[in-house]
C-alpha cells in the first residue's frame, strides 16, 4: 500500500480563508492527500494568505523563506500560495520566490488538483464565470459541531482603505438552494451550528424560490433544517442591515444574539473620507433598532485608527461612539496603506500618534469586554460543547453570545448543546455550571 501524501495548510487572516482552506483540503483529499499539522515532512505546503494589512502580506514572504531548507531537502515538495496575496501579486510571487510552484487566487482554487499535477510555476488568478463551489468535491467526512459556510463573496463598497474589492472582486451571492443543500450535508455530518460567511454577508441576494433571497430569507430557510440549532453570520455592513434581518434577530431562536457590525470610525469627517456612506449618528440609531429587536444582543466592531487626516478630535469622536454603544468585543487596527487603494495616496498620520491612539482605544474596548463578561455572571445561557477542556471533567464551548465557556461536566460530550449558569468571568472566558 502506498503512503498517503501529506498536505500542510497555513491559513492567514479571515474566517473566509479558514473556510477556503477546508475546501482546498477536501479538494486535495480527492487526490490522495491527507492533512498534516507540520510543514516538515509534508509533500505539499499551501499558504492561504491575507492581503488586508501590510503586516499580514509580509508574513507570506518570511514564511516562504523558512520553507527554503525543506525544499532543498526534498525537491519534490510542492509549495503553493493561495488567497488574497496570490490574487494581488500573481506572477510577482514566482519572481520574488522561485521556490513557489503554484499561485492560485481565491476564485480559482477548484483548479488546485490539476495545477498540483501540472508541474512547476503555475499561476491562476482568474475570476471564472462558473461558481467554484459547484466544481469542488462534495463535503463528506464527519466533523465537529460548528462549521463555516461561505454564502457570499466580494465587495462593491470600495471603502477607501480596503483591498477586498480588488482581491475578492465584485459581490457575488451563491444560490439559496445550494447553500441549503450544503448546510443539510453539514448537519448530517454532525454540525449543529453554522456561521454564514461573506465579506458583505448582509448584502446577500442569492437566487432563490420566488426571486432573489435576502440574508434574512436565507436564515429563515436554514433555521428550518432539523438539527441545525444555531446560526450566525459575519461580516456585515451597517448600510445593508435591513428591517427583515433586524426582525429575524427578534423572532428566530436559532439566530444567536451576537453581531459583528464594523463601524471603523466615529468621526463623520473620517467616515466620509473612508467612503463608508454612513454617519456615526446613523450607526447609533441602527444599534438602537437592533437592540429593540433583541435587547441582550452583544455587538462587536472593527476600528481603524490613524486613517490619513485623523485629528485628535476625530479620534475622540470614535472613543465617544464606543462609549455610547458599549461593545462586547472589537478588533482594532492601525491604518495600513494598501497599494492601489485611494487612501494610500494620502499622507499618513504620524506612527507614534497612531500607536498611542490604538492603545487608548484598545484599553476602552478591553474594559467594555470585561464589563460585558461580568454582566453574564449569574445568567443562564446555552453552550455548544466543542472540545474537552484542559482539566479533567471539563468541557469547552461557545455561549449564545460567543463567549468561550468552561463547564464542569464530567458526563459532557462534544456536540451537546446544554444550558449552563455562568459562575465567573476570567480574562477571556467564562466559567459555568451545567443546569441539570
Ligand atoms: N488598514 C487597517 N485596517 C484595515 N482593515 C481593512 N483594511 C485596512 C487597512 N488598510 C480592517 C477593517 C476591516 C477589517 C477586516 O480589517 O477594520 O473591517
Ligand atoms: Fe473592505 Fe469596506 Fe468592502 Fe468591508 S465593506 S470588505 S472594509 S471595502
Amino acid at each position: 500500500m502506498t503512503e498517503p501524501r501529506k498536505l500542510f495548510i497555513k491559513t492567514y487572516g479571515c474566517q473566509m480563508n479558514v473556510y477556503d482552506s477546508e475546501r482546498m483540503a477536501e479538494a486535495m483529499g480527492g487526490e490522495g492527500y491527507v492533512l498534516t499539522d507540520q510543514a516538515e515532512g509534508a509533500d505539499m505546503v499551501l499558504l492561504n494568505t491575507c492581503h488586508i494589512r501590510e503586516k499580514a502580506s509580509e508574513k507570506l514572504y518570511s514564511d516562504l523563506g523558512r520553507l527554503r531548507p525543506l525544499k532543498a531537502a526534498n525537491p519534490n515538495l510542492k509549495i503553493g500560495v493561495a488567497g488574497c496575496v496570490a490574487q494581488a501579486e500573481g506572477d510577482e510571487i514566482l519572481r520574488r520566490m522561485p521556490l513557489v510552484d503554484l499561485v492560485v487566487g481565491p476564485q480559482a482554487y477548484h483548479r488546485l488538483p490539476e495545477m498540483a499535477w501540472a508541474g512547476r510555476q503555475q499561476v491562476d488568478t482568474e475570476f471564472p464565470v462558473e461558481d467554484k463551489f459547484d466544481l469542488l468535491p462534495a463535503r463528506k467526512a464527519p466533523r465537529g459541531p460548528t462549521a463555516f459556510l461561505t454564502v457570499q463573496e466580494g465587495c462593491d463598497k470600495f471603502c477607501a482603505f480596503c483591498v477586498v474589492p480588488y482581491t475578492r472582486g465584485a459581490e457575488v451571492s451563491r444560490p439559496g438552494a445550494r447553500i441549503l443543500d450544503e448546510a443539510a450535508k453539514l448537519v448530517e455530518r454532525g454540525v449543529r451550528e453554522i456561521t454564514l460567511l461573506g465579506q458583505n454577508v448582509n448584502a446577500y441576494h442569492g437566487a432563490g424560490e420566488g426571486g432573489d433571497w435576502t440574508l434574512a430569507r436565507l436564515i429563515r430557510a436554514l433555521a428550518a433544517i432539523p438539527g441545525l440549532e444555531r446560526l450566525r453570520y459575519t461580516t456585515s455592513h451597517p448600510n445593508d442591515m435591513e428591517d427583515d434581518l433586524i426582525a429575524a434577530h427578534g423572532d428566530l431562536p436559532a439566530l444567536m444574539p451576537y453581531l459583528h457590525l464594523p463601524v471603523q470610525s466615529g468621526s463623520d469627517r473620517i467616515l466620509k473620507a473612508m467612503n463608508r456612506k454612513h454617519t456615526a449618528e446613523q450607526y447609533l440609531r441602527l444599534v438602537e433598532r437592533i437592540r429593540a429587536a433583541r435587547p441582550d444582543i452583544l455587538l462587536s466592531s472593527d476600528f481603524i485608527v490613524g486613517f490619513p487626516g485623523e485629528t485628535d478630535r476625530d479620534f475622540e469622536d470614535t472613543m465617544e461612539l464606543i462609549r455610547a454603544v458599549g461593545f462586547g468585543s472589537a478588533f482594532s487596527f492601525k491604518y495600513s496603506a494598501r497599494p492601489g487603494t485611494p487612501a494610500a495616496e494620502k499622507p499618513p498620520v504620524e506612527e507614534a500618534l497612531a500607536d498611542d491612539r490604538l492603545q487608548t482605544l484598545q484599553a476602552l474596548i478591553t474594559a467594555q469586554q470585561r464589563a460585558a463578561q461580568e454582566a453574564m455572571v449569574g445568567r443562564e445561557v446555552g453552550v455548544l460543547y466543542e472540545k474537552p477542556g484542559r482539566l479533567a471533567g471539563q468541557m469547552v464551548g461557545k455561549s449564545d453570545h460567543l463567549h468561550a465557556v468552561h463547564v464542569e461536566d464530567p458526563q459532557g460530550r462534544v456536540g451537546e448543546l446544554v444550558r449552563v449558569r455562568v459562575s465567573a468571568s476570567a480574562s477571556n472566558s467564562l466559567a459555568a455550571v451545567r443546569i441539570p
